[in-house]
């Protein structure tokens, strides 16, 4: 069969054609007049191809929730200043919970002409609900999708926060049952100091501790209402921001309405999604790097873990291999995540003041950046939950002397010498050893002392990798009574 014939059969890709995308039709603008809600000034519905290009709702039809909670929130306020009645008010609110149940059901049918969640909704609101024509007093589409992300970054930023609780806990319990076993810490992907297990899955607690610390500011930073600030420049109408405010949950801790400052800066600003971005891109960053910890202990050449079956698979060809393909994509998909914070980044870069639709882009970078960090951090729990260390392996790595150097050269500069001259000492001891084709504690004394004076007896008691560990139990450091600490503290952050 030739190759055209089959493409024309499968088109696979037809698949992923999304709902409102379909055969371009460059044409210069129906002769019908515009639907849309700005309609009035034009004689002339933009081109198909116009309309494909500019319409957002195949991705912002995820904001609904969040953008029915500020109508509703919205119209409640126009009710409590007098602009509508109650029964108008009442009108809208039936209306926005029959879409919102129609929206969940998935039975809402979005309409990509217009343009928008924020224009789909009105539409369909007053058609249920001819009242809703009031809806949009004192309000933009700017103000508006400002007010809806801030929703959404809050909610997202907690979601995140609940992912890397779980995955916290999941890489706490394999290190404390691992506290035993220890490993050639690495420099330069070179064996360098022996570690247990726990000090360094604890690294990682640290990283996404501090991942934590970074969603929890976001969701801090984003609890500024910004609606009220219309376009650009407010409105003449007299609304209560604060109102607003407090029934869509901008409030302090002692439940005051938090409001933005500046109408032009709040329609303009894309701050959030950047700081979003960014700990999204640092989450993703720390996830490929213990995926690349792990890549490498669970090669043949490390043969430290044993990886789950679950999330690995086999080769098509070579009936022996079982790849560590989930750690592979996490690494792989934090480029993803990093380009969405450049995209955001050179969006946002050189715009003039205020709402420019190039910002209307913001939504697919941080919906992808935050679709493929959830997926990553699950993916990485369940990973992780189900890696066995092979204590044997693990043994024999780091039970080369050559790790605890070291530890002879802070040994000589107990015993006096200074710490320059300790480590010109061990290096010449190294040396020895290797030109010997020995063990670093198996130079004979008389080679040895001929290096150094003290180089004899005492010295070959350092090699005691249970002793060097045990000597640094220092804040921070691996000796086992510190990994217990540790634990203990992390364990009791993250209980359920
Ligand atoms: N869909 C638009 C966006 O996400 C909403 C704001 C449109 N505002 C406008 N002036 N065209 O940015």
């Amino acid at each position: 069969m030739d190759l055209n014939e089959l493409h024309g059969r499968y088109r696979p890709y037809q698949l992923f054609v999304l709902p409102c995308s379909g055969p371009l039709k460059p044409s210069v603008g129906m002769a019908k007049k515009s639907q849309a809600t700005w309609g009035g000034r034009f004689s002339r519905s933009p081109a198909d191809l116009m309309l494909t290009f500019s319409e957002s709702v195949s991705f912002d039809y995820r904001l609904a929730p969040y953008d029915i909670a500020v109508s509703r929130a919205h119209s409640a306020m126009l009710r409590h200043v007098g602009l509508i009645s109650q029964r108008e008010m009442r009108a809208i609110h039936k209306g926005l919970n029959a879409l919102e149940a129609r929206i969940a059901d998935g039975k809402f049918k979005w309409n990509p002409a217009l343009e928008d969640v924020h224009m789909n909704i009105e539409q369909a609101l007053t058609k249920i609900a001819p009242e809703a024509a009031k809806l949009h007093t004192a309000r933009s589409r700017n103000d508006q999708v400002a007010t809806d992300s801030r929703l959404f970054l809050k909610e997202a930023s907690r979601k995140l926060i609940d992912l890397l609780h779980r995955l916290q806990r999941a890489i706490l319990s394999i290190a404390d049952s691992n506290q035993n076993i220890s490993i050639p810490g690495y420099t330069h992907l070179q064996r360098a100091q022996p570690v247990s297990v726990a000090h360094h899955l604890l690294a990682y607690v640290e990283m996404f501790d501090r991942d934590i610390n970074r969603y929890e500011r976001v969701a801090e930073d984003a609890n500024w209402c910004p609606l009220g600030s219309g376009a650009l420049a407010g409105t003449t109408l007299p609304i209560d921001r604060e109102f607003v405010a407090r029934e869509l949950g901008f409030i302090d801790k002692r439940g005051r309405a938090r409001v933005t400052t500046n109408s032009m800066d709040a329609v303009a600003d894309r701050d959030l999604f950047l700081d979003f971005g960014h700990a999204c891109a640092l989450s993703s960053i720390h996830i490929s790097r213990i995926a690349e910890d792990i890549i490498l202990w669970n090669s043949s050449e490390f043969g430290y873990v044993e990886l789950p079956d679950a999330f690995c698979t086999g080769s098509s060809l070579m009936p022996q291999k079982k790849n560590p393909d989930s750690l592979e994509l996490l690494r792989g998909k934090s480029g993803r995540i990093v380009g969405s914070l450049q995209a955001l980044y050179t969006m946002v870069k050189g715009l003039p003041l205020t709402y420019n639709r190039d910002l209307q882009e913001d939504k697919v970078q941080t919906f992808e950046a935050f679709d493929q960090l959830e997926l990553c951090l699950q993916v990485l729990e369940g990973t992780i939950g189900g890696v066995v260390f092979k204590k044997s392996n693990c043994s024999k790595a780091v039970a080369d002397p050559a790790l605890l150097a070291t530890d002879l050269a802070d040994w000589l500069v107990s015993e006096g010498v200074a710490f320059r001259d300790a480590h010109h000492v061990v290096g010449a001891l190294v040396a020895k050893a290797e030109e010997l084709n020995v063990n670093l504690n198996a130079v004979p004394d008389l080679e040895a002392k001929a290096i150094h004076p003290k180089l004899r007896g005492a010295w070959r008691e350092v090699f005691d990798l249970q002793r060097a560990l045990k000597n640094r139990e220092g804040i921070g450091m691996p000796g086992p009574k510190q990994i217990r600490k540790q634990l203990n503290r992390w364990k009791k952050r993250y209980a359920d």
